[in-house]
């Protein structure tokens, strides 16, 4: 049986666009602000490792699965849950998913737009040559100055959330498609020169041996759950967006395909920034463990000595905000599709409430940065359990339920259909067995190892 539904928010033109959209969504903060912090905080090698199983093994089919519910539902992940599960003949408690998953769209976005504000504020910094000669400890000042001042960290974080709800407004297509259609590669383009920089520090072995060398003493229970919630943040899996934007997939295209193509482009993102940043930090005597300032306390150092560094640090910065602001959209998607859907509202209408309720929830970690940062609980500060709830709890819980709905709840000839695979093939029963399985098992291990009971 083949559905025939179609979304009433419209479809991508063709499959690249998905493809374009999708990594839009992947590629972002995650891949070049957060991998290599906290590949730094996790002892680097062995994390890595870990890290792109987790991709593999989990990321790609979990991707998959969230394709094809979206494409099968054609509507908000809420109500595509709800859709799927009448049609299955199950509880149409399923839809709690869906609203989990607007839930860890909104939290994540919180701290992600303050993020993205920090990136914001150093394309103003390079464009205006604040970084030209500037020693390593200098550097590490301006960072620090910038995260002292709440002022400051709240105009930018406001800019970034206004950026994104006026696209979020147009719609996802007007909106984005011509944006990522060239500013992707050019981010691409830009990392391969730091990483031609970086290549020329003297220390470009010591960062990879860094990178890749894996040291398993280094890793810890904690660690490994780490690596496993960064491969749903960065895959943006586990919450709907990707659901959603499966949802406007046109019918014909290969979801085994272009689930591949994007986890890949999103991979060597990631590692292209590792390989770019760590040759810095080595070279420079600084601390591969410091925390979310890093890309923001050691870029900087590479574009205060290269030549035509104050313009290959803006564009860097300007490319870094547009990785960000694609990803920032896919956060909000599914609640405002939703609104539009079950309240009627217009897309502005929606677009506005959103983007308001995730603003004032920014000001909680843009204070964590200063005025509350003495205040933690576990040693974290708020936008430390806000990151740790939401990556390593949230993200790969929602992707354990949409794995036990793929492979437990829907039946094999419903997949298959939409998967465009034989049932009966090795693709699809690789693919099965993994969502089935191994993805399930792997979580669940994650989870129990990390809070002790393995
Ligand atoms: N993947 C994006 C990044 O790496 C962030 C992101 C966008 C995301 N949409 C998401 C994370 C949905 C989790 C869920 O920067």
């Amino acid at each position: 049986m083949s559905t025939q539904r179609e979304s009433i928010h419209g479809q991508w033109s063709n499959r690249w666009v998905f493809v374009l959209a999708a990594t839009g969504s992947a590629v972002g903060l995650g891949n070049i602000w957060k991998f290599p912090y906290i590949t730094g905080e996790n002892g680097g090698g062995a994390f890595v490792l870990v890290y792109l199983m987790c991709i593999a093994a989990i990321g790609i089919p979990i991707m998959m699965a969230e394709v094809l519910l979206g494409r099968r539902g054609r509507q908000s992940p809420i109500n595509t849950m709800h859709e799927l599960a009448v049609e299955e003949g199950r509880s149409i408690r399923w839809s709690l998913l869906g609203w989990s998953g607007v839930v860890a769209g909104f939290l994540i976005l919180s701290y992600y737009s303050v993020i993205a504000g920090w990136a914001l504020a150093y394309v103003y910094d390079a464009s205006s040559g604040a970084f030209r000669g500037l020693p390593a400890e200098e550097v590490k000042n301006l960072f620090s100055a910038m995260v002292a001042n709440p002022g400051a960290l709240i105009f930018w974080h406001s800019l970034f959330m206004l950026m994104t709800m006026l696209v979020v407004a147009r719609g996802v297509r007007r909106g984005l498609e011509a944006a990522v259609r060239f500013l992707m590669p050019a981010l691409f383009v830009l990392l391969l020169v730091m990483v031609g920089y970086a290549i020329n520090t003297g220390a470009f072995s010591q960062g990879l041996a860094f990178l890749f060398t894996p040291d398993f003493s280094k890793i810890t229970p904690e660690g490994v759950l780490i690596a496993m919630g960064h491969a749903f943040f960065t895959l943006s899996l586990g919450m709907g967006a990707i659901m959603i934007y499966g949802s406007y997939m046109p019918k014909q295209a290969s979801i085994a395909k272009t689930s591949i193509i994007v986890a890949m482009a999103d991979t060597v993102v990631a590692l292209l920034a590792g390989m770019a940043i760590f040759p810095i930090v080595f070279a420079n005597g600084l601390e591969p463990g410091a925390g979310p300032g890093l890309i923001f306390q050691t870029l900087p150092i590479a574009f205060g000595q290269m030549p035509g560094g104050s313009f290959f640090g803006t564009v860097f910065f300007v490319l870094l905000v547009f990785a960000a602001w694609s990803s920032a959209i896919s956060l909000i998607e599914p609640a405002v599709a939703w609104l539009v859907e079950n309240r009627g509202w217009s897309r502005n209408k929606a677009s506005l409430l959103c983007g308001l309720a995730t603003w004032l929830m920014g000001l909680g970690t843009v204070f964590s940065f200063n005025l509350w940062s003495s205040y933690t609980l576990w040693g974290k500060t708020f936008f430390d359990l806000l990151d740790f709830l939401t990556s390593n709890i949230m993200l790969p819980l929602g992707g354990l339920f949409i794995a036990i709905f793929a492979a437990w709840v829907m039946k094999p000839s419903s997949t298959a259909d939409e998967l465009a695979l034989a049932q009966e093939g090795i693709a699809y029963k690789a693919w099965w067995f993994l969502v089935r399985f191994i993805t399930p098992l792997a979580v669940t291990i994650v989870f129990l190892n990390a809070i002790g009971l393995l």
